[in-house]
């Protein structure tokens, strides 16, 4: 996830040094110059995941100075810029455009006077762009269009200042952002906030803005936070704060955490953290993409002419969590794109006898795009002269530079080893993709899909709602969590769900969890369930709830415990715990998965297990 730093103060006593070296306090507390203290604060970020990061220093004299670059923060090396009096920085976790030195923030207008760090996504950058004609782009982000939009303004009106024309910039500009704005002659960081967070630090000596209190928490702990809409101006006389145009105040707050918390945003781990996070994650994967009135949607991916109107088969390839999403999406394809949609172990992958290679897409979805296993299975796919797609988070990854397309998550990086909040933008993606597929073989009529994209944009909400009743999942944990084993079931698209329940419980509890289609419970897992054994299901839409409540009868004739994630409005009156899940159709299974996520944390939590780095596991499997 991109993060933000900027610096205005007296905190700093003239720089001698690079930044690198100065970003250490002398002994009398004062660090040698401003780039050594946003050279500071990017280190202090790197926790969220970036790949590449840049500052944008000012002084009265050196005017505006950008330094910038693709990999690591401790590469950036930050000029010695003596009279800079603030600046800022960025680490980018690229979404438009790959890892590059140019797509690195901070951006700047045609004639370099303005410079701009950005979090969050400008859904509208391509119409924008196209307004901007004349100007001279150099880079492939969303964010460009920022500076020259403010180099518009300045230009359309001398008299402006930047504060002005940030604000008349903020009105054009659809998405989610948080944005820091210097410019050469003016001793002020300007910044704006709508659906990504900002918050200010309010030092004594110093005021700092940032995506989060980690970047600073060494220089102070009273912070302010931003609301949507809210722009604001940091400048040695301080900091003003304006909504609509107008003045504002915001309460100052003290921070209590430790840096080690502030990191996980006060969570405990970065699990929970990122299941938290999926309402925003979710939100960015969706940005920009869903065309609700014309019942289609803007994935960015092309086929050749006629490819998807003769495809024959989609064969998902992908390991684990992303082979869950797999067999999610494969039901999506076949009933909103009407074709033949089958999932494989990509470890088990072979292109097979039987099959048309031309006529076929084979889709990769791997999380880190790096998975040998998922990679392996790519290979065997283009050497057998398939079509290959893949869906992942990560730009840049291995899988990106060996298939034909990609769509990416978008859901920032996951640092927790189980996956939570990628399996959520994995679907969501897939079924975006799914829709795009339908429409153009002509298989999904405009109001079916409209009806598709209406769920994806209930889905944050709905996941919000899941969230906001943490504390009923977390008395089950402690009542069930000690149990001798666990079984998730469900039907439909309720079966990978049930499949990620049970890998998400044993990968972090450790307890042995096991997920099943519901109708094989009889057909031997029955032989296990005890009182002793809960079964977990999934009795939501999509997951053909009264069926599957037919086998938890059974299981429960057999004395086990049954909680259920339930479709809003049912009630099955025999369970011992409900869980309810918002109405959001196609997508309800994977809103009841949230509860799953949250019942295994809990149940390990209690456990004390090491939940962010469980025994054995690795985020990133580059064997085979
Ligand atoms: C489970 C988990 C793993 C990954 C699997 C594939 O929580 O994270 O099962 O899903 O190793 O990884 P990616 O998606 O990176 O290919």
């Amino acid at each position: 996830m991109c993060g933000i730093i900027g610096y205005i103060g007296e905190l700093h006593a003239g720089g001698q040094t690079d930044g690198k070296e100065s970003s250490e306090a002398t002994d009398g507390g004062k660090f040698q110059s401003v780039g050594g203290i946003v050279h500071r604060g990017l280190k202090n970020l790197e926790y969220r995941g970036y790949d590449s990061a840049g500052v944008a220093l000012v002084g009265p004299t050196s005017g505006l100075t950008v330094t910038k670059r693709s990999g690591e923060v401790d590469g950036l090396t930050v000029p010695d810029i003596p009279d800079a009096t603030h600046g800022v920085g960025h680490t980018r976790w690229s979404t438009h455009g790959p890892p590059t030195d140019a797509n690195a923030h901070p951006h700047t207008d045609c004639v370099g006077d303005v410079a701009v760090v950005h979090n969050g996504i400008v859904e509208n950058h391509e119409t924008l762009k196209r307004e901007l004609a004349g100007h001279e782009f150099t880079s492939d982000t969303d964010t460009e269009v920022i500076p020259h939009l403010i180099e518009e303004e300045l230009t359309a009106d001398p008299s402006a200042d930047l504060l002005t024309a940030v604000q008349r910039v903020e009105g054009k500009l659809e998405g989610s952002y948080a944005i820091c704005a210097v410019r050469e002659d003016e001793g002020e960081i300007v910044v704006a906030r709508r659906g990504s967070p900002l918050v200010l630090g309010r030092g004594e000596d110093a005021t700092f803005v940032a995506s989060d209190v980690t970047a600073f928490l060494e220089h102070t702990r009273d912070v302010t936070y931003l609301e949507d809409g809210d722009v604001a101006s940091l400048s040695a006389d301080g900091v003003e704060i304006f909504a609509s145009g107008e003045p504002v105040e915001r309460e100052i707050e003290t921070v209590t955490w430790e840096a080690d918390a502030a990191e996980k945003g006060g969570y405990d781990h970065y699990m929970r953290k990122e299941i938290h996070e999926q309402p925003s994650s979710l939100r960015q994967t969706l940005a920009g993409r869903l065309d609700a009135d014309g019942g289609d949607v803007n994935l960015d991916v092309s086929f050749p002419p006629g490819f998807l109107a003769d495809l024959e088969e989609i064969r998902i390839v992908a390991c684990g969590t992303s082979y869950y999403a797999g067999r999610y999406a494969a039901q999506l394809f076949e009933e909103l794109a009407g074709v033949r949609a089958t999932v494989e172990i990509a470890s088990e992958y072979e292109f097979g006898a039987g099959r048309t290679p031309d006529r076929t897409l084979v889709v990769a979805v791997t999380q880190s795009g790096e998975t040998a296993d998922t990679l392996g299975a790519v290979r065997r796919a283009n050497a057998a002269g398939a079509r290959t797609f893949a869906v992942t988070n990560t730009l840049g990854s291995t899988v990106t530079r060996e298939v034909d397309g990609t769509a990416f998550i978008r859901a920032g990086p996951e640092i927790g080893v189980a996956a939570t909040k990628t399996f959520a933008s994995q679907v969501a993606t897939l079924a975006m993709l799914a829709v795009a597929v339908g429409r153009d073989r002509g298989a999904l009529a405009a109001a079916d899909a409209r009806s598709v994209l209406e769920d994806l944009q209930g889905l944050p909400g709905a996941i919000q709602q899941v969230l906001d009743d943490e504390e009923q999942v977390r008395e089950a944990a402690r009542e069930y969590g000690d149990s001798e084993a666990f079984f998730f079931v469900g039907r439909a698209l309720g079966v990978p769900v049930a499949l990620e329940g049970a890998l998400k419980l044993k990968e972090i509890s450790y307890d042995h969890a096991e997920g099943f289609a519901a109708g094989e419970l009889k057909h031997g897992p029955l032989a296990l369930v005890t009182p002793e054994t809960p079964v977990l299901a999934v009795l939501t839409d999509g997951a053909r709830a009264a069926e599957t409540m037919n086998n938890v009868t059974e299981a429960q004739t057999r004395g086990a415990p049954a909680l259920g994630c339930v479709s809003a409005g049912d009630e099955y009156d025999t369970l011992d715990v409900a869980f309810d899940v918002p109405d959001v159709g196609i997508v309800e299974p994977l809103v009841a998965n949230v509860y799953l996520q949250l019942f295994a944390y809990h149940v390990a939590n209690e456990k004390g297990r090491p939940i962010d780095k469980p025994r054995n596991l690795a985020k990133s499997v580059t064997v085979e």
